[in-house]
């Protein structure tokens, strides 16, 4: 395969992505059925060689993406359904997944059901308007030649998707010296100073990143702004070539302080946590020679934040230019209020452009037998029971497993009878430590000997 080519592994079915977009993009039209291009370029696949769930539309509010006139929904059971992405190991993603009710099943209960990728929990799904796409993103170290994201554990209604989308990052953005152990799971990420409610996306952002709108007004979000505060705009070019290299429609908008101060309170989805936090600031004002704006930021009952001086200008040296300073490591609590404010030597008060806030989520190592159990699986490619995909046993096991309740559990079980398997005894089992039971039209190993019964049997190892 050669390696620029991003591949998506629906299962058996390999599709080549379509030419002539950001290379690594992958953007699937859950319960679609034709290819398509959107208005900013994108291009859409159905996921219709999926094996698992069912199609459904969307009726009543036509929504202006075309992606979110479909969904695909799956039975609310005791089992998972994941899609296997193919990506480039070495390499960071951002992996999206939107969620748009419509009232697909013509039930109105709204569906809350778990996502995960792989054995890693990722986020509860909770419906809260059913024209509103809930909007969950990560970013990664692809460390497999494949990702899976899951749903399953639905407590309301039906587990449903209506996008899965993969991008590309290049060279080190998002570089974090932790990124083995921990996924970043985005709580926000806000164009400040938004001439209007769009999000800023592709092409603006080659990335795809969604900003959001600081226009954009919603309970307990971006609320407590200071009087004083005041949008600002430069059309001039932004240096934004390094670090996680924001788009430049993002950095030429920024919020000021003119009264001295920037507040912000905003809701944090699943904090208290350690996050990593970072502002995109640049001078977009021509300050006169005497004039300066410096300023510090205050967050409550955290003196330590406020001790550097920020003084864009000099930290970035020069005007339109990125600075990014942050947190690589910082525990934020759910309602999270912070300020600017200016320096008591500072003419200007403080300036925002952009800000990003990510959860990180710990990577679950997953099950033992995980690759076993995959090359066992991968010996019957034809077969829909061995295209579960995700982890044998997390978060929950393939239907035809049973796994030990350890922290990374073993398989203790196989039940293939009826799966139509004859002949030799695939040897990945044999390697199976924990296998205690093995249900199935064959299989006894006794010493070197094989016998093949048709009785269920326990296996002695
Ligand atoms: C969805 O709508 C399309 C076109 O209107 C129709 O052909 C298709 O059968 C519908 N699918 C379902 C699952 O209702
Ligand atoms: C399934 O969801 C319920 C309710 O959201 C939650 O309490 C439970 O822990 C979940 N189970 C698993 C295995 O994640
Ligand atoms: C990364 O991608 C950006 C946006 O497409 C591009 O401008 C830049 O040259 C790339 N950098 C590297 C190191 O590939
Ligand atoms: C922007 O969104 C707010 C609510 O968040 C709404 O009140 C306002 O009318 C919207 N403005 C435009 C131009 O659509
Ligand atoms: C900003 O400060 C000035 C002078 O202190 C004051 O007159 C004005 O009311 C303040 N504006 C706001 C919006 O608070
Ligand atoms: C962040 O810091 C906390 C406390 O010092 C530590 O337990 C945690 O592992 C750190 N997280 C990351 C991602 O480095
Ligand atoms: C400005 O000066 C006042 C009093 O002199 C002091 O209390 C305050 O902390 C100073 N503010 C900043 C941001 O340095």
């Amino acid at each position: 395969m050669p390696n620029y080519a991003p591949w998506i592994l629906l299962h058996l079915f390999l599709f080549p992505f379509v030419a002539a977009q950001m290379p690594g993009f992958i953007s699937l039209d859950c319960g679609g059925v034709n290819s398509y291009t959107d208005d900013t370029g994108l291009q859409w696949s159905p996921d219709d060689k999926f094996l698992f769930g069912q199609r459904a539309n969307i009726s009543a509010p036509a929504s202006t993406n075309r992606q979110y006139a479909t969904v695909r929904y799956f039975p609310a059971d005791s089992r998972k359904y994941c899609y296997t992405l193919n990506v480039r190991t070495r390499t960071r993603y951002l992996v999206r997944a939107t969620f748009l009710y419509g009232n697909f099943d013509n039930s109105n209960v709204y569906p809350k059901f778990d996502l995960s990728l792989g054995p890693t929990p990722w986020s509860t799904i909770v419906v809260s308007d059913a024209y509103t796409p809930e909007i969950v993103e990560l970013v990664l170290l692809a460390s497999q030649p494949t990702l899976s994201v899951c749903v399953s554990n639905a407590s309301t209604g039906m587990p449903f998707i209506s996008t899965l989308e993969l991008r590309q990052f290049n060279g080190s953005v998002y570089y974090t010296q932790s990124e083995t152990r921990f996924l970043l799971s985005l709580a926000a990420r806000i164009n400040f100073g938004a001439e209007s409610n769009d999000s800023i996306r592709y092409p603006d952002d080659p990335f795809d990143r969604i900003w959001q709108s600081d226009s954009i007004k919603r309970a307990n979000y971006l609320v407590d702004v200071a009087p004083g505060t005041e949008k600002i705009s430069t059309t001039s070019p932004i240096y934004v070539g390094f670090d996680e290299m924001p788009p430049q429609k993002v950095m030429k908008t920024a919020v000021v302080g003119q009264n001295g101060t920037l507040t912000y309170r905003l809701d944090l989805e699943g904090f208290p946590a350690n996050a990593w936090a970072f502002s995109y600031l640049a001078e977009i004002e021509d300050l006169p020679p005497d004039e300066t704006r410096k300023f510090k930021l205050f967050i409550p009952g955290r003196p330590e934040v406020s001790k550097p001086t920020i003084d864009v200008q000099e930290n970035a040296g020069g005007k339109n230019r990125m600075y990014e300073p942050g947190f690589w490591n910082i525990s934020l609590p759910f309602v999270f209020s912070f300020g600017l404010r200016r320096t008591n030597d500072s003419s200007r008060g403080p300036i925002l452009n952009a800000l990003e806030i990510y959860k990180y989520l710990e990577i679950n190592l997953g099950s033992l037998d995980a690759i076993t159990m995959a090359s066992f699986a991968s010996n019957y490619p034809q077969a829909v029971w061995a295209q579960e995909g995700g982890d044998p046993c997390l978060p929950a096991s393939w239907t035809w497993v049973q796994c030990s309740a350890d922290p990374q559990p073993r398989v203790v079980s196989i039940m293939l009878s009826g799966k139509g398997i004859t002949g030799n005894i695939p040897s990945e089992l044999t390697k199976l430590p924990s296998l205690v039971e093995l249900c199935q039209v064959l299989l006894i190993f006794y010493r070197d000997v094989i016998f093949i019964t048709s009785e269920e049997t326990s296996m002695d190892m």
